[in-house]
């Protein structure tokens, strides 16, 4: 993008309106740290994608319903969905700093600065949108932590130390873009996806607070890809240890206990489901599939399908043979 370019308009894929969904994006774009540089994060993010969105991730028009703020499953369901995202989020911005101390070049610097940010505001509105929901804001660091204490300990935690152990400890930024595009964010992506897709016919607001990480999160994948694709063509020979590192963060996320948090939350949903049909009626979650029809563990399976499906073509992209996700499509 050139200079005259970057100062005129917002990209296409970030703004609010004609930003293609994830799956299609994060699949169908091919995005790079040169174009996605700072001056495109300023022009296109911060005054595209938030524009009257910047406060609380949504539009001011975009509301939450009264019946969210009243004690009930959906509400529960919600709490526990945005508690343990913006925990999760704020670990992925504590991660994201070595990222920015190793970049090799201006271009990758700038884009984990960029990238950093990101996880963070995305970490802050998921927090926040607790408030909306009627928790009290003077508690709020707290009753996260509570509430998201055993999520951190056993899912979190292992892919933390993991990840540090790969940036911090090796200083090894290609092994380290890996873990965070194929495993850590591959993950938080597709949930990104169903989360904007479930609370759509129920809650505007929370809807278009996953709505803009999607956006995000299609910048974070394809330029992720890009970096790495680059890094495997000009360093060959560092191809078995990124090998090595993304069949190590698969297995490691195939034994942390995801599912069963997301199922308990998924069973929430349920309850709350079936109590608001009549919000719901015909909306369809994907095409052809109402979602009233749906189970918590057909929406899990969905979204571990959307991982799968995106890692691979990633891996194809970047030239790495796709069987070697192997068990992560069972993992996510
Ligand atoms: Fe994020
Ligand atoms: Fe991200």
């Amino acid at each position: 993008m050139n200079i005259d370019d970057t100062a005129a308009t917002v990209a296409r894929e970030a703004d609010w309106d004609t930003a293609p969904g994830l799956l299609d994006g994060a699949m169908q774009l091919t995005l790079g740290p040169e174009e996605c540089d700072l001056a495109y994060w300023i022009t296109s993010v911060a005054q595209g994608t938030l524009r009257d969105r910047g406060v609380t991730g949504h539009h001011v028009d975009a509301k939450v319903p009264d019946f969210l703020k009243e004690p009930g499953p959906l509400r529960e369901a919600l709490i526990l969905e945005f508690g343990y995202r913006g925990v999760s989020e704020e670990i992925a911005t504590r991660l994201l700093a070595p990222y920015v101390e190793l970049a090799p070049g201006i271009p990758e610097m700038e884009f984990y600065a960029t990238q950093l940010l990101d996880e963070a505001r995305h970490a802050r509105v998921f927090r926040n949108h607790l408030v909306e929901l009627g928790m009290p804001a003077d508690t709020l660091l707290r009753d996260v932590e509570e509430l998201s204490a055993d999520y951190r300990r056993r899912v979190l935690q292992p892919v933390e130390d993991f990840t540090l152990d790969i940036v911090r400890d090796r200083k090894d930024f290609a092994g380290g873009v890996a873990v965070f595009a194929i495993v850590i964010e591959g993950v938080l992506a597709p949930a990104a996806e169903l989360s904007e897709r479930k609370w759509s016919p129920l809650s505007p607001a929370t809807s278009e607070i996953s709505r803009g990480t999607s956006i995000d999160e299609i910048r974070h994948l394809t330029v992720a890809s890009t970096i790495l694709k680059d890094h495997l063509a000009a360093h060959p020979e560092s191809r078995d240890r990124i090998v090595e590192v993304i069949q190590a963060g698969v297995r490691l996320w195939d034994e942390v206990p995801d599912r069963e948090f997301v199922i308990h939350r998924e069973k929430l949903f349920q309850e709350g489901m079936a109590a608001h049909a009549d919000r719901i009626g015909d909306y369809e979650i994907w095409p052809g599939v109402r979602m009233l029809d749906t189970t918590p563990d057909q929406r899990y399976d969905m979204a571990e399908r959307w991982t799968e499906q995106m890692a691979e073509v990633r891996m194809a992209y970047m030239g790495l043979p796709p069987e070697l996700l192997g068990g992560a499509a069972s993992a996510t």
